[in-house]
């Protein structure tokens, strides 16, 4: 991963293959073969880490980029949501793990889960982790954070499971802020 930003800037290489992935979906699957012969680790590695810039993203709003074929949601909260995901008591949660990859095996607790120190930055594959639905944001469900319509799993504003046939929170990726406005995926 590191090779690929100190040799041409990740922001770029995501750019060209978005590009190329596109083309590829209009001019049919045998286009993948070749692409995969000509580089397949750089195809590979392009692809295991993107940044995305989050400074149009507003407090109490979301945005939705895709990542290793998968959406990813990185919402700015507000005050409330923060307090309202610190305040839970952690007997209450259904799955007392983070399942945050950059800490593996912490707890649930709101700050294990959060990207920054002050809880606003809230980074989470956009994936039930029942069976795989794109749950709905901006408050939904019972504990005001997602809620996956497909079978009624209600996550609450730090993205854990509070209620429905999901077993675990929704699964933190590996993020990091790498500079005030950028986060890198992967
Ligand atoms: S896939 Fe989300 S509740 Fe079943």
């Amino acid at each position: 991963m590191a090779n690929i930003e100190e040799d041409e800037g990740t922001r770029r290489d995501f750019l060209f293959y978005a590009t190329g992935g596109a083309a590829a979906v209009g001019t049919g699957a045998a286009v993948w073969p070749l692409i995969n012969q000509m580089n397949p680790s750089a195809d590979v590695k392009a692809l295991a880490s993107i940044r995305v810039d989050v400074s149009e993203v507003e407090p109490g709003t979301q945005l939705t980029v895709k990542w290793l074929g998968k959406p990813v949601f990185i919402r700015r909260r507000t005050e409330a949501e923060i307090d309202e995901a610190k305040n839970v008591n952690l007997d209450e949660l259904l799955d007392n793990m983070a399942r945050n990859d950059n800490i593996p095996e912490a707890s649930a607790d709101d700050t294990n889960r959060s990207l920054d120190e002050s809880g606003e930055w809230l980074v989470m594959m956009g994936v039930c982790t029942h069976l795989g639905c794109v749950p709905l944001g901006d408050g939904a469900g019972e504990f005001n954070g997602w809620f996956c319509p497909c079978h009624g799993s209600h996550y609450d504003t730090s993205g854990r499971i509070r209620k429905g046939p999901a077993p675990e929170n929704l699964a933190v990726p590996p993020a990091v802020f790498v500079d005030d406005t950028t986060i890198k995926l992967g």
